[in-house]
């Protein structure tokens, strides 16, 4: 196989697999290919954009397998944006194709969640071979069953709602954790019942307060002097999921507290329920080394990656189904959520061991 020119770039929130799928891609690369150069943009898609980057070599990618974040940086480019010129007229979309074509790239390697990858189709509807791997903790991404960097999120939240059982349990309290996932409830519902709570609050099943409640009165009445809540970022009440579109987004962009669990605090604490605590690990759950679980599947990834690019396989996303890696077409996960079905076998067994949605 001949000479390889290969960009790549992460973009988005970052997340503890990162490194590990890119020294996946690069070293099949080195094996499949003869001569190898890899062009790391800086910062997600802004290094592409402006032209930002760094020669990278097979050293970059050695000792970084258990490294979290990215050793490109990241940032947030939104896609909605993506065809807006920038502050001083440059057209986006124009830069970014020709710095690939000045560089004579090959193939675009993009590591990036839901706006990333909806950005890596319109640069290959553009004309430029994209392959896309899935990134985000949130676990949302439309086609994979699985993203890198959700199960060591999971790992982190539960860790945290293991630590805040023993103190529950020691002054009798009920505690909120407030769990990362944007407008999904992956995270939330591992973590929920990996840890063990009594009630799990989800943006796919919106929350009557009363019944809420009712779950933390019963536990009360059966003994039990503490409860844990693990409750999604994106978690909404039934009153305002029936919002018009509209003016649901107005209460987000004005909110009245600093988070969901202080609003679920103060409804629960109106409704009589005292003592409550909250506990938000934030952007621990994206932070430290991938747990093994992401390494592998980062690895596979990578590897899936690198022989679609010496097969000249592009446009597509890199994926996990019924635990095989394989890739589908960029446009065909392009724009769409993966949402917990409430509906879904891992809901419906939750139930059983009588863990509460709220509902
Ligand atoms: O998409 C990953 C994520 O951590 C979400 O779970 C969260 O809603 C968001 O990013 C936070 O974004 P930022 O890092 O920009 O505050």
């Amino acid at each position: 196989m001949g000479m390889k020119k290969i960009g790549m770039l992460t973009s988005g929130g970052d997340c503890q697999a990162l490194n590990a799928t890119m020294r996946g891609v690069v070293k099949g690369l080195y094996r499949l290919c003869d001569n190898v150069q890899i062009y790391g943009f800086i910062d997600g898609y802004k290094g592409l954009i402006y032209g930002n980057y760094r020669m990278l070599t097979s050293n970059d990618f050695s000792g970084i397998l258990t490294k979290g974040g990215t050793i490109l940086g990241s940032s947030r480019q939104p896609f909605k944006l993506m065809r807006k010129p920038d502050e001083n007229g440059l057209d986006k979309v124009k830069a970014m194709k020709e710095n690939y074509k000045k560089l004579g790239l090959d193939c675009l390697v993009v590591l990036g969640g839901n706006g990333s990858q909806k950005t890596a189709n319109l640069l290959s509807q553009e004309g430029l071979n994209v392959i896309g791997l899935p990134k985000t903790i949130d676990n949302d991404l439309w086609g994979t069953d699985m993203t890198f960097g959700f199960q060591s999120a999971v790992d982190i939240a539960t860790n945290t709602i293991d630590c805040i059982h023993t103190t529950a349990a020691s002054h009798g309290r009920a505690f909120i954790v407030e769990i990362m996932g944007h407008k999904v409830g992956w995270i939330t519902l591992y973590a929920g019942i990996a840890g063990g709570a009594d009630v799990v609050l989800i943006p796919e099943i919106p929350y009557d307060i009363d019944k809420v409640v009712k779950a933390l009165n019963e536990r009360t009445k059966e003994g039990k002097r503490f409860s844990i809540l693990a409750v999604a970022e994106g978690a909404v009440s039934k009153e305002v999921a029936a919002l018009p579109k509209k003016e649901r987004k107005k209460l987000e962009e004005n909110p009245q507290f600093v988070s969901t669990a202080y609003r679920l605090a103060d409804e629960l604490t109106r409704k009589g329920i005292q003592d409550i605590r909250v506990a938000v690990p934030g952007h621990t759950q994206r932070g430290g080394s991938p747990c093994p679980y992401d390494r592998v599947l980062s690895s596979r990834l990578g590897a899936k990656a690198a022989q679609m690019i010496a097969d000249k396989d592009y446009g597509k996303l890199v994926v996990l189904v019924n635990n095989e890696i394989t890739a589908i077409p960029l446009e065909e996960s392009a724009g769409k959520l993966k949402y917990v079905s409430p509906e879904s076998d891992i809901i419906e067994q939750a139930r059983t061991l009588g863990i509460s949605f709220g509902d």
